[in-house]
């Protein structure tokens, strides 16, 4: 990891932080791209405090304006992008089909819109550097034929599943590996 670029969306909390610790404690210079400022704010001091080098930056990833401002900002700190971490997620609200079409939406645009835009904007910061890898979370919930409890995140982690799993061969044409994780239940701060 040492020397290498990565960008963890949701980094400010959870799995998230979590990961992104992990890649400063390899070496890695890390971008910590969250909706939440101040916990980007926050993690990014405690990653310093422990020598590394991170930068925080306020990022909707369903926006895609936030998403070009995520890649390009990244660039011009450390200079490239190596790594993408598709971490930013969750499910709110109540479920489908009780919840409005606004609120499926959404949970539908942060897991699955959220890691398409990041992935498309990457791609080309990744071949300026000659390769990379891509890490998308997602989850059980996406994956065979078990029920769940929320359907619309269900569906949009299977998507997410398929998007990684369909990518794949990105790795042998351009050196750009795309995998997903798909945990089961992980209990957050
Ligand atoms: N915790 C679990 O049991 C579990 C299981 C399987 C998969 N996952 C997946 O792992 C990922 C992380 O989950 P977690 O439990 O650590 O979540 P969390 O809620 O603890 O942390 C999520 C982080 O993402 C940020 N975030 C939320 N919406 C965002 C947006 N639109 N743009 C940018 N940042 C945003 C939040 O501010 C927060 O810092 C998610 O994709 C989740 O679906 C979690």
């Amino acid at each position: 990891m040492r020397g290498k670029v990565a960008i963890v969306t949701g980094g400010a909390d959870g799995i998230g932080l979590a990961v992104a610790t992990r890649l400063a404690q390899e070496g890695a210079r890390v971008v910590i791209a969250d909706i939440d400022e101040e916990a980007g704010e926050e993690a990014v001091g405690d990653l310093r405090q422990g020598g590394s080098q991170a930068e925080a930056i306020r990022v909707a990833v369903a926006k895609e304006a936030d998403a070009e401002k995520m890649v390009a900002f990244t660039e011009r700190r450390f200079g490239g992008l190596d790594i993408l971490v598709n971490n930013a997620g969750g499910m709110w609200g109540p479920s489908f089909p009780e919840c409005t079409p606004k609120g499926w939406g959404r949970v539908l645009d942060v897991n699955l819109r959220g890691v398409m835009l990041a992935t498309q904007l990457a791609l080309p910061a990744m071949r300026r550097r000659g390769g990379g890898a891509i890490v998308n979370m997602a989850s059980m919930a996406g994956v065979g034929t078990l029920p769940h409890a929320d359907p619309e995140y269900a569906a949009a982690k299977a998507g997410v599943v398929r998007f990684t799993t369909t990518l794949a061969p990105l790795s042998v044409r351009e050196g750009i590996r795309v995998n997903a994780i798909c945990p089961g239940w992980v209990e957050g701060p």
